[in-house]
């Protein structure tokens, strides 16, 4: 166990903050996890995964756990589904291109989502009408209080839109080491009627596609609007898209009928925050080194050396002008961590 000081977490987080972690360990086994959340001349861990969902606003003076467990494994198969055990270090599109070479459905609709598998279930990553819950089983994590395993079933998760138990109440107690997945062997259960990924298969002439066609539609959508973190920092959707009551839906949708929506049920509709934003004026927009994306208004980017609170900064100029604008509350997705006190 080798602790290292002052280290640089630019490249550890994909928003491409430049911060500092006091203290940094590199974790490569559920051992390891367990034996430095004891190690009590550190009192306080930090706990940081792909770093793809998080906006860290200042230098970090705990102890890094830098979660860095790799293995996938074969659970049980028959011959219509198999069950894997991915460890919480496996980057997320990595899983997923196995998937696809061993012809394993479920994933595919979630291709080139940034990120580690151990990190997926926290928000219930989703894109293109599919989410991890979709296809999880259970997730072992450790207990950051005694270091015991526990299994958390799907019950246990409590997910929904962008949430989930370990956002909530189980916030910051527990380190998911491994997620279980029950994936299709045949009979895949192909989600094309998101518009985008239907267009895209039909502009390449495809009307029975296969898991790698809808994942090769999925990455042509995301490349064309989503910014390669490795080239301009970003965290994804910084936003998640706003879920209004019926009634506030008409009264809005009377004054912006031109908005896009979904209808969740009855009595709940969901309006993409990025419209909002855009119509607000932001897309595109850059104050400094923090911007507002120009193909996607939810996804605000690092131009090169923006800081946390930059990045905060803008989020709340545009959370006060999509509030002015349509009445409209939205809140961020990512996690946004002030780590120094
Ligand atoms: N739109 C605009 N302007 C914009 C962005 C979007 O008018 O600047 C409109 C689009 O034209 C479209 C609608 O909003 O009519 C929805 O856009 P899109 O399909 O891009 O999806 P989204 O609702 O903006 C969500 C997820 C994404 C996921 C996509 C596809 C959230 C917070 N975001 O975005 O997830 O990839 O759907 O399923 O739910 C992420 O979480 O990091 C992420 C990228």
């Amino acid at each position: 166990m080798k602790i290292q000081e002052n280290i640089s977490l630019k490249a550890y987080n994909t928003f491409g903050i430049s911060v500092k972690a006091r203290y940094f360990l590199e974790i490569n086994s559920v051992e390891e996890l367990q034996n430095a959340l004891k190690l009590e001349n550190y009192p306080e861990k930090f706990i940081l995964s792909g770093g793809s969902n998080m906006l860290i606003t200042s230098d970090i003076a705990a102890l890094v756990l830098h979660i860095n467990i790799k293995g996938i494994e074969i659970i049980a198969q028959d011959e219509d589904y198999v069950e894997l055990k991915v460890m919480a270090g496996e980057n997320w599109h990595n899983l997923v291109l196995y998937t696809l070479e061993h012809n394993y459905g479920g994933l595919e609709n979630m291709s080139l989502i940034p990120g580690n598998t151990g990190t997926a279930p926290i928000q219930n990553i989703g894109a293109y009408g599919v989410e991890l819950k979709d296809t999880f089983l259970q997730c072992d994590a450790v207990d950051v209080s005694d270091s015991s395993l526990r299994t958390f079933i799907k019950q246990d998760c409590q997910f929904g839109y962008r949430d989930s138990y370990f956002k909530n109440e189980g916030k910051g107690k527990f380190v998911i080491v491994s997620v279980n997945f029950k994936l299709t062997k045949r009979n895949h259960k192909l989600r094309t009627n998101y518009g985008a990924i239907e267009s895209e298969l039909e502009k390449k002439g495809i009307d029975q596609p296969t898991i790698k066609d809808i994942s090769s539609a999925v990455i042509t959508i995301r490349q064309s609007k989503l910014p390669d973190p490795k080239v301009l920092g970003n965290s994804g959707s910084f936003f998640k898209n706003p879920i209004l009551s019926a009634s506030d839906f008409h009264k809005f949708s009377q004054k912006h009928s031109d908005s896009p929506f979904y209808k969740l049920s009855d009595d709940t509709y969901k309006i993409p925050a990025g419209w909002l934003i855009e119509h607000a004026g932001f897309k595109g927009k850059r104050f400094g080194d923090a911007g507002v994306h120009k193909d996607q208004a939810l996804v605000l980017v690092n131009h090169g050396n923006a800081t946390g609170k930059e990045i905060i900064g803008l989020a709340q100029k545009i959370m006060a002008a999509v509030n002015e604008k349509f009445g409209i509350d939205i809140e961020p997705e990512v996690n946004v961590v002030n780590a120094s006190e």
